[in-house]
């Protein structure tokens, strides 16, 4: 006879014995239905050119959009936001390319609009790819103008909803603009259009290899802490959440991802919205990194994206979305 009461009767391993009670169990999925890829788009014909900062990812020339929208399509992603690399002779310190009708954004929404019409586009309202100086609004004085930049950024949504675009996403962290967002997209008919807004973006040094990638990085650190959080806040995100959701706001996005888990919980915690999640370029290149070295295997980036689930987000923006969606259709 053995011995009783020498091992616990709870053993939390026999669930974890198997394959299948693994999958059981299981509380948390990644499906293609939470993936949002990001897409780079550059003037030009005929490119399809990769990224230095960001290995695996490219900017695409508008004709050769579809080489990627034909596979988003394919695997089924709901969402793809589009981010141009705008020529440097085309900014200036009011970005006023961002009204222009022909710029690199419009013309993607168009043609994704025209090839995929089933694809979700999504697209930001925010000045930094048309500044010379790189910042979200108008800078005077070493001030970033609040009022003022948020009269554009209305009349840049409204143009990019007359694209075509499905989801406005204000990631310039300006007071009131998602307020002002939705009465102007509302007064010009598009009641249906939705606003994803970056509610809680913080100032992170993770964004680094994106400036690289959309050309708004500068020879001298760009500093946006006197618009973006302070990552010594979390308070403070739900309060930008609260004054989004009375906006207007559809979904939030908390930006970036891994070094915010706490946020996206307690955010979700808080308020019934549907929480998005930014996995940035800087925890994408090191993960990326990090795979190449031999250092992590790649699985790492599966279970950086569950722990995105976990904490209770909705859908997760990644540049590893079409890798992901493959591996996990299969
Ligand atoms: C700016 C913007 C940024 C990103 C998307 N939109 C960064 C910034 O504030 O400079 C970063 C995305 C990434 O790093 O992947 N409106």
């Amino acid at each position: 006879m053995k011995i009783l009461g020498k091992y616990p009767a709870v053993r939390l391993r026999r669930n974890r014995k198997y394959n299948w009670s693994r999958r059981l169990v299981a509380e948390n999925n990644l499906t293609v239905n939470d993936l949002i890829l990001p897409i780079f788009v550059v003037e030009g014909k005929n490119k399809i050119e990769p990224i230095k900062s960001m290995p695996g990812a490219y900017r695409y020339s508008i004709d050769k959009i579809n080489n990627v929208t034909n596979k988003v399509n394919k695997l089924g992603i709901p969402l793809v936001a589009i981010f141009p690399h705008t020529p440097h002779k085309k900014k200036n310190s009011l970005g006023t390319e961002a009204l222009n009708e022909d710029n690199l954004v419009c013309k993607a929404i168009r043609r994704i609009k025209r090839n995929n019409p089933d694809i979700g586009v999504m697209a930001d309202v925010a000045l930094d790819p048309y500044t010379i100086h790189g910042h979200d609004g108008i800078l005077k004085k070493k001030e970033i103008l609040n009022d003022e930049t948020v009269e554009i950024l209305s009349k840049q949504a409204v143009l990019q909803a007359e694209m075509g675009c499905d989801v406005i996403a204000p990631s310039d962290m300006m007071d009131g603009r998602v307020g002002v967002i939705r009465k102007a997209l509302d007064k010009n008919n598009f009641k249906n259009v939705q606003i994803l807004s970056y509610a809680a973006k913080y100032a992170s040094n993770f964004y680094g290899p994106f400036r690289n990638a959309i050309g708004s990085r500068q020879r001298s650190k760009i500093n946006k802490k006197s618009y973006q959080m302070d990552y010594k806040n979390s308070s403070e995100a739900l309060r930008e959440v609260a004054l989004d959701i009375k906006e207007g706001a559809d979904f939030v996005m908390i930006k970036p991802g891994l070094p915010y888990l706490d946020v996206i919980k307690s955010v979700k915690e808080n308020f019934k919205i549907p929480v998005f999640v930014y996995q940035v370029s800087g925890e994408y290149s090191m993960i990326t990194n990090a795979i190449k070295k031999g250092i992590v295997d790649s699985e790492a980036v599966i279970e950086s994206l569950m722990s995105f689930k976990r904490s209770g987000a909705s859908a997760i923006v990644t540049y590893f979305a079409l890798d992901i969606a493959k591996k996990i259709s299969n």
